[in-house]
């Protein structure tokens, strides 16, 4: 049995499979409409979410299976002090596999060595969003053609923010890659993912303004600063703004540049960014679709080839 915790419990040429696999799900989705009947998703939600759960939860019915959970730690026994190990053993005797967000880091690993059924790590506080990473690659793979050669732009809360520390260690295992890091100096990339670049010799370099950088990017990828991190409010409300991307700076990108974000946007893109057509946040979601189809299927080994 498999769980998947980070981006890196896949291999190069697994993910490749399961790109393959949601590439299909996408031109044929009615051969997948029944691949799950019978089968449960649990999404145990402890953090708020929207897009992730609910993405979860279309997955899992496209594909023919239901649906249980909850989206809330008040409104699960976590409120009345249980922990996640004793929470995912009663999950196991419910469900077929589980996706798990929590604000502790390393929550959802406790949960998986314990567990029965295949859990997935929906997000676990700072630290990585491996869903979230399959989503980013599926979209630059289908939208680009490739996940080499390219320079991608990673811009806003680069501290604090899980999808873009999952993506940074997805990504630094295809060929010419470098990365430009755009954030102000309080939300830096932190030490030890700098300290993994300069160990397997990948160029980056770090700077303080969009602008700069901009002509440069094959993919720039826009981040909320991530406000429930923050220990106090007044540091948020000084850095909530520092970017905001909008038409006079896309002016200054690649006519074929990709904008992405794993969303929830606040206002570091601006509306009128949404009609370009370099702006593939949106698309981006629908790619998060499949791609957790296709994880769900690799995961409950479905036998995709007699569907
Ligand atoms: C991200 C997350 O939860 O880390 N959202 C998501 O899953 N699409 C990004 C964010 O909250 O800023």
């Amino acid at each position: 049995m498999r769980h998947l915790m980070s981006p890196l419990d896949f291999t190069v040429e697994e993910l490749d499979k399961l790109f393959n696999l949601a590439n299909d799900i996408e031109t044929n989705p009615k051969k997948y409409a029944h691949s799950c009947d019978g089968k449960k998703l649990a999404t145990c939600f402890y953090e708020p979410s929207t897009r992730t759960r609910l993405s979860f939860e279309a997955a899992m019915i496209n594909l023919g299976g239901h649906v249980i959970g909850f989206s809330d730690a008040s409104c699960s026994s976590a409120s009345k002090g249980e922990s996640v190990s004793d929470t995912i053993r009663m999950i196991s005797c419910y469900a077929d596999i589980c996706a798990m967000r929590h604000p502790k880091e390393g929550a959802p690993m406790v949960a998986a060595s314990k567990s029965r059924i295949p859990v997935v790590n929906a997000g676990d506080g700072g630290h990585q969003h491996p869903t979230q990473t399959l989503t980013d690659l599926l979209t630059i793979r289908s939208l680009k053609g490739r996940l080499n050669n390219f320079t991608i732009g990673l811009c806003g809360d680069l501290k604090f923010g899980r999808t873009v520390h999952s993506l940074i260690h997805a990504l630094e295992r295809y060929d010419n890659i470098s990365f430009v890091f755009i954030s102000p100096e309080e939300l830096k990339i932190p030490d030890y993912i700098i300290e993994m670049l300069k160990e397997k010799n990948i160029p980056y370099k770090e700077v303080i303004r969009l602008e700069e950088v901009m002509p440069e990017l094959d993919i720039l990828y826009m981040t909320r600063v991530q406000r429930e991190r923050f220990f106090n409010e007044e540091d948020y409300v000084r850095l909530k703004d520092f970017y905001i991307l909008n038409k006079e700076k896309m002016a200054l990108g690649k006519e074929d540049m990709l904008v992405l974000h794993p969303l929830p946007r606040v206002n570091e893109i601006s509306v009128e960014v949404d009609d370009d057509p370099r702006a593939a946040y949106f698309r981006q979601v629908q790619y998060g679709v499949y791609a957790r189809m296709a994880l769900i299927l690799t995961l409950l080994e479905i036998d995709i080839d007699s569907l």
